[in-house]
C-alpha cells in the first residue's frame, strides 16, 4: 500500500470531526471518498497532509510512519495535494502559480515539457495571471502545481467541483494518464458519480466522520453508490 490509514481522528477546538477513519490507497491506482458535504472528506485530506495533527492512529506511507511528520517533511516524501477551491494565486502569473510547486522538491526548474504537455493551455496563458483563468483552467493550473512537486501520491479535492461538464472529463483523462504514464497514486474526494465512475478502481464512503463502506468499483452498482451517498 502507498497509504494506509488506521484509526485517525481528527477535532476543531472541541468538536469532534473524525471518528476512526480506516483506509487505504494501492499503488498506481485510483481511490475515491465519496459521501455528503460535511461528513468529514477534506477535513481527513488535511490529516494525511499534515495540516491537522491526528489524536490517534498511524499514518503510513510507503510504511514509513508519518502520523506526526510536519506538513512541509510529507511533500518531500511525495504526497501533492490540490485542495478544495483550488487556492490559486490570483496576482501571480501561471508560471508563478507553477513555481510554488517546486518549494516541496530540491529541483530549480519546473518540468515545463511535461506540465505543458498534459495542459496545454498553460503553455498559451503562462504569463496570465491566475485570477484571469477561468474556473477549469484554474483547476488545471492548481493540478499542474501539484505534479511539479513530483508527487507519488496525489491527493484531489472535489476538482470538479464548478467546472463545465467538457472540462471535467479532460481533467478524469489527464489523471487517468498520470496513474497510467507516471504510476501516480490517486486519492480522491468527489461527489459527482459519474466522474468518479469513469477513472476510480476504488470507493470509500464517509458519513459522519467514518468509513461506512468500501468497495471495488468494479464490484458496485450505481444504485449501492447511490444509496450510500444519500446516508
Ligand atoms: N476550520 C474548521 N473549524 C471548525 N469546524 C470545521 C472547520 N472546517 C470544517 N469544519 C466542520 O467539520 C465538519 C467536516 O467538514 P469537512 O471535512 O470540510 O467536510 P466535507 O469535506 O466532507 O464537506 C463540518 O461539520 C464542518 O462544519
Ligand atoms: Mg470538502
Amino acid at each position: 500500500m502507498i497509504l494506509e490509514a488506521k484509526n485517525i481522528t481528527a477535532v476543531y477546538g472541541e468538536s469532534q470531526i473524525l471518528w476512526g477513519m480506516d483506509l487505504q490507497v494501492k499503488p498506481a491506482s485510483i481511490t475515491t471518498i465519496m459521501g455528503r458535504n460535511g461528513v468529514g472528506k477534506t477535513t481527513f485530506l488535511k490529516t494525511v497532509i499534515g495540516l491537522l495533527q491526528s489524536q490517534e492512529g498511524t499514518l503510513l506511507f510507503n510504511a514509513k510512519n508519518i502520523t506526526t511528520l510536519p506538513p512541509h517533511k510529507r511533500a518531500k516524501l511525495g504526497i501533492g495535494y490540490v485542495p478544495q477551491g483550488r487556492e490559486i494565486i490570483p496576482k501571480l502569473t501561471v508560471y508563478e502559480n507553477l513555481k510554488l510547486g517546486l518549494e516541496s522538491t530540491t529541483e530549480k526548474t519546473i518540468p515545463e515539457d511535461e506540465i505543458y504537455e498534459l495542459f496545454p493551455i498553460l503553455k498559451e496563458f503562462r504569463k496570465r495571471l491566475g485570477g484571469n483563468l477561468s474556473g477549469g483552467q484554474q483547476q488545471q493550473l492548481a493540478i499542474a502545481r501539484a505534479i511539479t512537486g513530483r508527487p507519488k501520491l496525489l491527493l484531489l479535492d472535489e476538482p470538479t467541483e464548478g467546472i463545465q461538464p467538457s472540462i471535467s472529463q479532460e481533467i478524469a483523462r489527464i489523471l487517468l494518464r498520470l496513474k497510467e504514464e507516471k504510476g501516480i497514486s490517486i486519492l480522491l474526494v468527489e461527489q459527482k458519480i459519474d466522474f468518479a465512475k469513469s477513472i476510480t478502481d476504488y470507493y470509500y464512503f464517509m458519513n459522519r466522520g467514518r468509513v461506512v463502506a468500501e468497495s471495488e468499483a468494479a464490484k458496485i452498482s450505481i444504485e449501492e453508490i447511490n444509496s450510500y451517498n444519500s446516508i
